[in-house]
């Protein structure tokens, strides 16, 4: 075998109530990730195309998916291979869906399948979050590790990537809207106070306690009480042009909750069937749109596969 392809999906981080620490995978937008033997030694990047193409450097060290897989490929001390990777971005860039994740899952998978698989999925996500963080500076697993595991994952601790996989009800569809306007993830976290107060962290962490037994227990109501952000969202939220009137109009057409994906400017609503998620989803949408602001809807289950290989 002298070629792999690989897809690594988009995902929700935070998922409200979860920053840095919670994120689900989606279907639909993703990177697509190749890798061939060559006869030149080293890694290389010999394309990026898609969205953000231009903005994307080609130097392996630079670049989220040849970050990944660099460091992959010393931890398997097989630098001195000919490889090089082709990344094709199927997925908005500076979205808040995880597309630098997205890269570095696809560069690290993409590496390790060509190579044989020496390494199961779950050891190559502290090489996927090191090619994340040159994205934005942080080490935080909530975008990486469902776009590497699938699913809904919690991180209890990024340090450590403590990384666990969340029972998730079959009902449950998000719908996630990406206004074309620019957000950096560097400012949406420069503009948080490193300050919680003692109520709010009791009622965040009652939140997510909630959220997960609710999801555990398919305990709707539950669900919909928990989807409650009392930390990052009044923060956040500013950035983002009509973000209370999306709000109001996801949840008046049922959704169990809505909040900001990621760092924005994408906003998403979870609902139970996908019937609900679609009208949410496309009620959201029209309110960007009405107020000029272009806009993409994607509705979907819960992504539980991950990155696959095509
Ligand atoms: N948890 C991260 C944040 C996700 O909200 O800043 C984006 O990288």
């Amino acid at each position: 075998m002298n070629e792999v392809r690989v897809f690594a999906p988009a995902s929700v981080a935070n998922v409200a109530v979860g920053f840095d620490i919670l994120g689900f995978a989606i279907h639909g937008p993703g990177d697509e990730v190749v890798a061939r033997f060559v006869d030149q030694k080293g890694l290389s990047i010999k394309t990026i195309t898609g969205v953000g193409e231009k903005k994307l450097p080609l130097e392996v060290e630079k670049n989220t998916a040849g970050y990944s897989a660099l460091k992959l490929l010393e931890e398997l001390q097989e630098t001195d291979r000919g490889i090089e990777l082709e990344i094709h971005k199927k997925m908005p860039f500076g979205s808040g869906l995880g597309s630098s994740a997205a890269s570095a899952v696809g560069g690290a998978f993409a590496v390790n399948e060509l190579l044989g698989a020496p390494l199961d999925k779950k050891a190559l996500l502290p090489f996927a979050v090191l090619g994340e963080q040159i994205a934005d500076g942080a080490y935080h697993a909530d975008n990486v590790a469902p776009s590497l595991l699938g699913g809904l994952t919690l991180i209890r601790s990024n340090e450590e990537l403590d990384v666990h996989s969340i029972a998730l009800p079959q009902e449950l569809y998000a719908s996630v809207v990406y206004p074309y306007v620019e957000i950096l993830t560097k400012d949406a976290r420069d503009v948080l106070s490193d300050q919680v107060s003692l109520t709010q962290c009791i009622k965040q962490c009652g939140n997510l306690a909630g959220l997960l037994i609710g999801l555990q227990n398919e305990d709707f109501g539950l669900i919909s009480r928990s989807l409650n952000d009392v930390i990052i969202e009044p923060q956040r939220s500013k950035l983002i042009p009509h973000f209370a009137k999306v709000k109001e109009i996801a949840i008046k057409k049922g959704a169990l909750g809505y909040s900001i994906s990621g760092a924005g400017p994408s906003v998403f609503a979870l609902s139970r069937g996908e019937e609900t998620a679609k009208i949410v989803g496309k009620s959201m949408q029209q309110v960007f749109i009405n107020a000029g602001i272009n806009a993409d809807l994607f509705v979907s289950p819960i992504n539980k596969d991950g990155a696959t290989r095509l």
